[in-house]
């Protein structure tokens, strides 16, 4: 005796109902459900291009997007019973939709395959999440550019190799960081140009008999365009592993900004207090305070990561066109998407509170012979060769380590006894003020350099 599944959509074909376990296995809905908003999206727009060319009838077209709009308001209202049977988003939408209007429910599918269908909503997704990244982005690039307004003109030791360079103002880098945001975001908008292309019309693989209009659904759901190939775009998941590898490199960023965060605000730098709310104590240790948020932001910077090697992996041994595997797009880049505005969320609120403590930066970049290098320039500007200045200033470093006096404390003959073409304009070179105060070129970390580049940035941002 032949059995017919009725209840799924797609199953008339079969002889035999769909294994209880493999219907789990198998099913996407509870988390492609997140897309529920655009496949709403898309079907509106698929439905009004099908009446517009006279595939439906103004009377279905109206009666299908009546429908939707009650399930999306059943959705909202969490009184929409998403099943497993329907499998996927796409298709308990669709069921919900011929219970309520019936057989026009059941042409919303002309010249559509849920291959498109799927390609066009995650595009929708992205596209919309992109802006709320982009919304919080921007609030952390201000709190950036008034922490380093505050601190246009602190001094600190800057490191190579984590020791003691040469001193920098604390306002440029933290100005670092704000270059790197704005590489970010340029990528992510990058990222969005390419995504903003259409698959529908491409229906399963090879595109529809139907006379469809594709450039009017496209103009309808705000795509630049309809996409060029329909096996591409029904395969194609370069979006999302170009926006993983987007964020991948924003939480690298991040975790680096956390790595700094966590060593400054240590007892041993004690550049910074981090403000309470963004701290926890230790159950045992009365004396703690973690810098928790820092820390589990470099941490989930790798889960990130995990994402992108996750999707270039799903994609390489795929052959053309559509394949179930591609249902395993979904998982990262939601994660994704959460991981990464959670993450800059946080900065964004936290980074306004941090306080950083002046003096303490002063002391370390005095205690880290951080003008060296400037002895080393005024030698050369007094007509000695580079590697003989350097050889020089080593001894008088040796010297200063020997007796605890930074450069500017050595006295004027004790200096003079390692070469005669100092004299005392030289204090002006072995200050930390001075030495800032030299590197005033465009790019440089002078305070009124620093000063410039935060308007600049500033005014970017207004735009
Ligand atoms: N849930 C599926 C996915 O995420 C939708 C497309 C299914 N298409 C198919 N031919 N089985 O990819």
């Amino acid at each position: 005796m032949t059995t017919v599944n009725s209840e799924k959509l797609s199953s008339a074909r079969f002889a035999q109902a769909t294994d209880a376990f493999v219907e789990v296995f198998t099913a996407s809905v509870d988390f492609d459900k997140r897309m529920a908003t655009q496949d709403i999206q898309g079907s509106i727009a698929h439905a009004t291009m099908l009446a517009h060319c006279g595939i439906l009838t103004d009377h279905e077209r109206d009666e299908i997007i009546k429908g939707l709009h009650q399930i999306k308001l059943e959705i909202e209202n969490k009184t929409f019973i998403w099943s497993i049977k329907q499998e996927d988003v796409h298709m308990n939408i669709e069921a919900r939709l011929t219970d309520l209007i019936g057989v026009a429910g059941k042409k919303l599918h002309t010249g559509r395959s849920r291959n498109d269908q799927v390609a066009t909503d995650i595009r929708l997704y992205l596209r919309s999440e992109i802006e709320q990244i982009s919304l919080q982005i921007r609030r952390l690039k201000i709190a950036i550019l008034d922490l380093a307004e505050q601190n246009f003109d602190t001094i600190m030791p800057g490191f190579t190799h984590l020791q003691v360079a040469q001193p920098i103002t604390f306002g440029h880098h933290l100005m670092a960081w704000f270059e790197m945001l704005m590489r970010d975001q340029e990528r992510l908008q990058d990222c969005k140009k390419r995504l903003n292309v259409m698959p529908l019309g491409s229906a399963a693989l090879a595109g529809t008999s139907y006379p469809i209009d594709r450039f009017m659904t496209s103009e309808l759901l705000g795509f630049s365009r309809p996409s060029a190939n329909s096996l591409d775009s029904v395969s194609d998941r370069d979006f999302a592993i170009e926006f993983t590898s987007v964020a991948s490199i924003m939480m690298m960023h991040l975790s680096r900004f956390s790595e700094e965060l966590i060593l400054w605000s240590s007892a041993q730098f004690d550049f910074i207090e981090m403000p309470d709310g963004f701290c926890t104590g230790s159950s045992i240790m009365p004396q703690k305070k973690n810098p928790d948020v820092p820390e589990l932001v470099r941490g989930k910077s790798g889960r990130v990561t995990g994402h992108l090697i996750s999707l270039l992996m799903l994609m390489k041994s795929q052959p053309l066109a559509y394949n179930k595997d591609n249902q395993e797009d979904k998982e990262p880049i939601f994660d994704t998407v959460d991981t990464l505005i959670n993450c800059i969320r946080a900065y964004a609120d936290m980074v306004p509170h941090i306080h950083a403590k002046k003096k303490n930066m002063y002391n370390s970049a005095k205690r880290g012979f951080a003008t060296a290098t400037d002895l080393a320039d005024y030698l050369v500007r007094k007509g000695m060769a580079f590697r003989d200045a350097h050889e020089i200033v080593g001894l008088a470093v040796r010297l200063g380590i020997e007796t605890e006096r930074d450069l500017s404390e050595i006295s004027l003959s004790e200096l003079q006894n390692y070469s005669p073409l100092i004299s005392d304009d030289v204090f002006n070179y072995l200050t930390l003020e001075g030495s800032i105060a030299a590197r005033n070129h465009i790019g440089g970390t002078a305070p009124e350099c620093v000063q410039l580049a935060i308007n600049t940035a500033r005014f970017k941002l207004s735009r």
